[in-house]
C-alpha cells in the first residue's frame, strides 16, 4: 500500500494487524511517535495526525491510513518545532518529555482548526493525553502561549530567537526542546536503534559476496553498536548534554583509540 509520511511518498506492506504505531516505528523508525500503552490506545503518547486529525496511532490498523498523510513531530517545519520547543520549555510543561511529543501533535491539530482556542477548548483536546509527571496546568499554559505565540499563517511560521539572557532568569533546561520536540531519546528508542543497525548489517550480508560478512563478524559488529549507544547515553546523561553529544564522543574516542593504535602497534589491528 501507499501512503505519505511527512511529506513523502512511502510504500509499505503492513503485517497482519499492524498498529499504524508500529509501522511509524519499527518499519520507518520514526522516533518522536513514544509507545505509552499500546495497544490499549488511552495515554495519547503516540498521537499523529492523519489527513490533518489527531489519531492514536497505536489504536489504528496500519491497513487504515492507506492512501493518507501522515505527519508526526518530524513533518511540522522547524519553525513550528521550534515555537514548541519554546512554550514548552518556557512553561515547564515537559519533565520526564515522553508524553510531550504526543501532546505538541494533539495541540498542533487543535490550532489548525482553532488559532485561538479557549482553556476550556484546550482541555478538552487534551482530555486523551496522559501527562505522569508534570502536571496539565503547565501543559495548558505552554499551548496557550503558542497560540498567542503563533504567527499569522500557520506551517508556514518564521519564529525569531528569543536570545540567551541569563542573569535573573531561569536558564531554560539543557535538553528540554529535545524532548518537546520528540528528539530526545528514550529506552524503547535505543533498542530501536540496535535493532536498526542490526538489520541493516544482516541486509548487507545477505548481498555480500560469499565469505565477506559472517554471522560472528555481524554479532561483534552489533555488541559494538550497542556498545557505543549505551555507554553514549549514559556519559550524555552523567553530563546533562544531548544525547547525541553522548554518542559522538563515544564514537570520537573508539574511533582515535582504533588510530593510535593502528600507528604505534599496527600488528595488533
Ligand atoms: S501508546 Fe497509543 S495511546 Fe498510549
Ligand atoms: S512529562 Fe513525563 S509523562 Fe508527561
Amino acid at each position: 500500500m501507499e501512503l505519505v509520511v511527512n511529506g513523502e511518498k512511502v510504500v509499505a506492506e503492513p503485517r497482519e494487524g499492524q498498529s499504524l504505531l508500529e509501522l511509524l516505528r519499527d518499519d520507518l523508525g520514526v522516533r518522536s511517535v513514544k509507545d505509552g500503552c499500546a495497544p490499549e490506545g488511552s495515554c495519547g503518547a503516540c498521537t499523529v495526525l492523519v489527513d490533518g486529525r489527531a489519531v492514536v496511532s497505536c489504536a489504528q490498523k496500519a491497513t487504515r491510513v492507506e492512501g493518507k498523510h501522515v505527519v508526526t513531530q518530524e513533518g511540522l517545519s522547524a519553525d513550528e518545532r521550534e515555537l514548541w520547543a519554546r512554550s514548552f520549555v518556557t512553561a515547564g510543561a515537559s519533565q520526564c518529555g515522553y508524553c510531550s511529543p504526543g501532546i505538541v501533535m494533539k495541540a498542533e491539530a487543535l490550532l489548525r482548526r482553532v488559532p485561538a482556542p479557549s482553556r476550556a477548548a484546550i482541555l478538552r483536546a487534551l482530555a486523551g493525553n496522559l501527562c505522569r509527571c508534570t502536571g496539565y496546568q503547565p501543559i495548558v499554559r505552554a499551548v496557550r502561549a503558542a497560540a498567542v505565540d503563533a504567527p499569522p499563517a500557520r506551517g508556514k511560521p518564521s519564529v525569531a530567537s528569543p536570545g540567551f539572557r541569563v542573569v535573573g532568569t531561569r536558564p531554560p533546561r539543557v535538553d528540554g526542546a529535545e524532548k518537546v520536540t520528540g528528539r530526545a531519546l528514550f529506552g524503547a528508542d535505543i533498542v530501536m536503534n540496535i535493532i536498526s543497525a542490526g538489520l541493516s548489517l544482516w541486509n548487507d550480508s545477505l548481498n555480500a559476496p560469499e565469505g565477506e560478512a559472517t554471522i560472528p563478524t555481524l554479532l561483534f559488529l552489533v555488541l559494538a553498536v550497542w556498545s557505543i549507544d549505551v555507554a553514549g547515553f549514559i556519559l550524555s546523561r552523567a553530563l546533562e548534554r544531548p544525547y547525541a553529544l553522548g554518542v559522538a564522543i563515544m564514537l570520537a574516542y573508539v574511533l582515535l583509540s582504533i588510530s593510535i593504535r593502528a600507528t604505534l602497534f599496527p600488528a595488533t589491528v
